[in-house]
């Protein structure tokens, strides 16, 4: 398997100018990330709320820039990308956020949401076609294709998350970037958009770099798991190694404060007839 994205060495600092002739104050966000996601893998990037998870997607979406080291995306080098070759690239790479309030415009129904990537990188002009091609996306992610016309604030969240993975896999993309995408939703919904995201994973062959502070939701959709620590990773093992064995104190911290709800049910049913728990 080949990586698509590989990444040597990264780091990320902000620079603030409190007032206009202050000293610049830095903030070191990412430190020395190496991370590799390879073809037709969905690779879990878990941590603390702060540890820098959604500053390294947007480094890899080309929102902000990159301030020493190397990301290869398919094996372009994106710090050294024009605006016009950056084009293909996003064709190839979209996103999920986790607000999908956030991420739609309200003024657009999903007819208009979902062909606007379509309308910018010139596919299915044909009306019919378009038709028909967005009837079938809509299907594929488990909603009618009555829905067209309908807009976001007519849908639940589960739905509106939907619409949102329709339109980021409009252009058929060899790349997803999840960030939080199940994290706003009540847990039957998650695991609805959970199973949805995995069935797309295996029809598609995408490689999906998939962000989230939920261990058991990792665990369930990814292959490997990186955890992030204070912007680096720690410790980067298949799923159910990590779960077994995890090597990184940090780590152990981590699962040991996970609550699970299955092992109190588990105590409950083994307990005696009176025995309190
Ligand atoms: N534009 C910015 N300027 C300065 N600091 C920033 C900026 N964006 C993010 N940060 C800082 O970078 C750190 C990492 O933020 P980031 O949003 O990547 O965290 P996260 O791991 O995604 O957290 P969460 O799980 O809560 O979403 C935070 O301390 C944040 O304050
Ligand atoms: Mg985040």
């Amino acid at each position: 398997m080949s990586a698509l994205i590989e990444i040597s060495h990264l780091d990320k600092t902000y620079v603030r100018k409190p007032w206009l002739w202050g000293k610049p104050v830095c903030h070191s966000v990412l430190k020395d990330i190496n991370l590799t996601l390879l073809e037709n893998q969905v690779l879990g990037l878990v941590g603390e709320s702060g540890c820098g998870k959604s500053t390294l997607c947007k480094v890899l979406l080309g929102i902000e820039d990159i301030t020493a080291g190397t990301v290869k995306i398919n094996g372009q080098n994106i710090g050294t990308l024009s605006r016009a070759a950056w084009k293909p690239l996003r064709r190839q790479m979209q996103v999920v956020y986790q607000d999908p309030y956030a991420s739609l415009d309200p003024r657009m129904n999903v007819r208009q949401l979902v062909s606007e990537p379509l309308d910018i990188h010139g596919l299915y002009t044909d009306r019919k076609k378009r038709e028909s091609f967005l009837k079938e996306l809509l299907q594929s992610v488990g909603l009618s294709a009555a829905y067209l016309d309908r807009y976001p604030h007519e849908f639940s969240g589960g739905q509106r998350q939907r619409v949102a993975i329709a339109r980021a896999l409009a252009l058929d993309p060899q790349i997803l970037i999840a960030d939080e995408p199940v994290s706003a939703l009540d847990v039957s919904v998650q695991a609805q958009i959970l199973n949805l995201l995995k069935e797309i994973k295996q029809k598609r062959k995408l490689s999906v770099l998939f962000v989230t502070h939920d261990f058991a939701v990792a665990r369930f959709l990814c292959d490997e798991i990186a955890v992030m620590y204070q912007g680096k990773i720690v410790e980067r093992a298949p799923a159910e190694a990590l779960f077994s064995h995890p090597t990184h104190s940090y780590t152990r911290r981590l699962l040991a404060a996970v609550p699970t709800v299955k092992e109190d049910w588990t105590a409950k049913n083994n307990s005696k007839p009176g025995e309190s728990i």
